[in-house]
């Protein structure tokens, strides 16, 4: 298997509808533990990882991986903040990327099967996935992403919103994909869980990475004031 990353973006900005968004961003995601993206609301998390997966594209400067774009486009995955699910049963939608990608009906929908008895959604197979709780959806969300085995997965605070056992069974599956030797790449207001998985974080503050470094170091030490007023809690504009 050919390595995707490192994904570089090189002075990399985004503009919408004439705003200026973000940037110019400069910065390299590595292979390794998991990249958390943090920042106030409205600071551009969801853009910058957009921009990553490629949903959104650059206004200017450049967004490369380490190999050409059809290729990378197949070892990455994106979970949206609220699910998008399809109108079919829960193991459909987890072999439905296989599917795509030409591996028979039979054999996806044999290890759709097998992917969500490991995360706990064996009892809903056949269920339409619309019926299933926040969490389960989530959880179907993040097992249909991690069907093909991506190197790089991409979530937009994914477990907003969800009930403590939820969160963990989340983050565990997370764990277990990092195991595997995915790259996950995350947005999330929850510092507890950037203490959880982070090996790196990326602050975003004034429409540019105000800070980019290892998770303890930024978490314990930030070192600019605004990076210690978002831990502490404190409102930031
Ligand atoms: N489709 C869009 N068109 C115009 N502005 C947008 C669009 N999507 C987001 N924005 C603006 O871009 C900024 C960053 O948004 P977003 O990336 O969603 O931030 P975050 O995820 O950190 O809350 C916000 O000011 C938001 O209003
Ligand atoms: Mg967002």
């Amino acid at each position: 298997m050919v390595a995707v990353l490192p994904l570089d973006l090189k002075a990399a900005t985004v503009r919408r509808r004439g705003r200026h968004i973000i940037g110019p961003v400069t910065l390299q995601v590595k292979a390794g533990p998991p990249t958390i993206v943090l920042g106030p609301n409205g600071a551009g998390k969801t853009t910058l990882l957009q921009l990553f997966h490629g949903l959104v594209r650059a206004s200017s400067g450049q967004v490369s991986w380490a190999v050409d774009m059809p290729q990378a486009d197949l070892a990455q995955a994106y979970v949206f903040q609220t699910p998008t699910l399809m109108r079919r049963s829960v193991q459909d939608n987890i072999a439905y990327p296989l599917i795509v990608r030409g591996v028979a009906r039979r054999a996806a929908r044999r290890q759709a099967s097998e992917a969500a008895q490991s995360v706990g959604l064996g009892a809903h197979l056949e269920a339409p996935a619309h019926v299933l709780s926040g969490g389960e959806r989530q959880k179907l969300s993040i097992a249909r992403a991690m069907i093909t085995e991506p190197q790089v997965l991409f979530l937009d605070e994914p477990t907003t919103n969800l009930d403590g056992r939820s969160v963990r069974e989340i983050e565990e599956m997370l764990m277990a994909a990092v195991a595997r030797g995915t790259k996950v790449v995350m947005a999330t207001h929850d510092l507890g869980q950037a203490r959880r998985l982070a090996g790196d974080v990326i602050f975003i503050y004034n429409k540019g990475i105000h800070e980019h470094g290892p998770a303890s170091g930024f978490l314990d030490a930030p070192v600019t004031p605004e990076a210690a007023a978002f831990l502490n809690g404190d409102i930031l504009e």
